[in-house]
């Protein structure tokens, strides 16, 4: 695997690999890798000829300090995990490379309902911070294919819209949530859970599972508040217990019964905040 530190040279070696194959995937994060960005590694490689991947901790994207200094940084593992993967390409930008210019008066893009709603509402700045990094990373790395997870479902569809707003050409592969054993949805910040609170984590999961199951056309209030209810119970402090639009992500209070819904949960476990999702597609196996 080759590591770059410089978006000059990656641009020189990216330049180089298009030239020998059609497809260029590319898989963007923020580092202490687990088996869910794996998955995207390894969908890359079946779908391309040369992957990349990036790890860099977007300070842009945090809009709690503390949850930035205390995001886990473990790049010794990583790069040994990317190898084995047979990830082709590392890049490592510092924060001067990704932002030359400094981080004051970077641009704003027009998210719309996407940023007031969900993580918009409570992780003001976060998805502008999204944008700001992936379209630079985009630029640089400038892939055929981009390789994200639904874990980050309300990521996805802002990235798309950050694709759109920006003319950037690149198909957009979103790979199913990877989980461990329990249910949770693996996740950087669970190395942060406690033993016990691994265990409790499990819980949104079964959330997930408890609305999959119950949900009936009409009013959906009285299976959130429920749904809400037993996650304090659990000892969880949730943001949001929410269903909306597979599509669109516009909130759904009221369901017919056929629209295609995806159910949301944000929550805090401790001082670790989980984030987890369910598209409800086969209500009527
Ligand atoms: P990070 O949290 O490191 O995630 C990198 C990619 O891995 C994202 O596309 C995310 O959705 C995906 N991912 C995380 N957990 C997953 C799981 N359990 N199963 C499948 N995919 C999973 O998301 C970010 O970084 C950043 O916001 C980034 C896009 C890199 C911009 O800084």
């Amino acid at each position: 695997m080759i590591i770059v530190k410089k978006a000059a040279s990656l641009t020189q070696i990216l330049s180089d690999q298009r030239t020998l194959t059609p497809e260029l995937g590319f898989v963007p994060t923020m580092g202490a890798l687990h088996q869910g960005h794996l998955e995207l590694i390894k969908t890359s490689r079946q779908e391309c000829g040369f992957t990349t991947s990036s790890i860099f901790v977007n300070p842009t994207q945090f809009n709690d300090p503390k949850d930035f200094e205390k995001y886990p940084v473990t790049l010794e593992n990583d790069v040994y995990l990317l190898e084995k993967a047979g990830c082709d390409c590392l890049f490592l930008p510092s924060v001067t490379e990704v932002y030359p210019g400094g981080m004051a008066h970077l641009e704003h893009y027009p998210l719309g309902y996407l940023e007031s709603i969900f993580e918009g509402k409570y992780r003001p700045g976060h998805f502008q911070g999204v944008c700001q990094v992936v379209y630079r990373l985009l630029k640089m790395v400038n892939p055929t294919r981009l390789f994200i997870g639904q874990k980050d479902y309300q990521q996805c569809m802002v990235i798309k819209r950050l694709t759109e707003l920006t003319s950037t050409d690149v198909r957009i592969r979103i790979c199913a949530t990877v989980r461990e054993a329990s249910g949770l949805a693996m996740s950087s910040r669970n190395t942060r859970l406690s033993n016990e609170n691994r265990l409790k984590a499990a819980e949104i999961y079964k959330t997930l599972q408890f609305i999959k199951e119950n949900i009936k056309p009409g009013s959906l209030t009285g299976l959130t508040d429920t749904s809400t209810n037993q996650l304090n119970d659990a000892g969880f402090k949730p943001d949001y217990v929410a269903l909306a639009d597979a599509q669109n992500l516009q909130p759904v209070i009221d369901w017919n019964g056929t629209q295609k819904l995806v159910a949301l949960v944000a929550a805090f476990l401790g001082e670790v905040r989980l984030i987890d999702n369910m598209v409800l597609d086969d209500l009527n196996r």
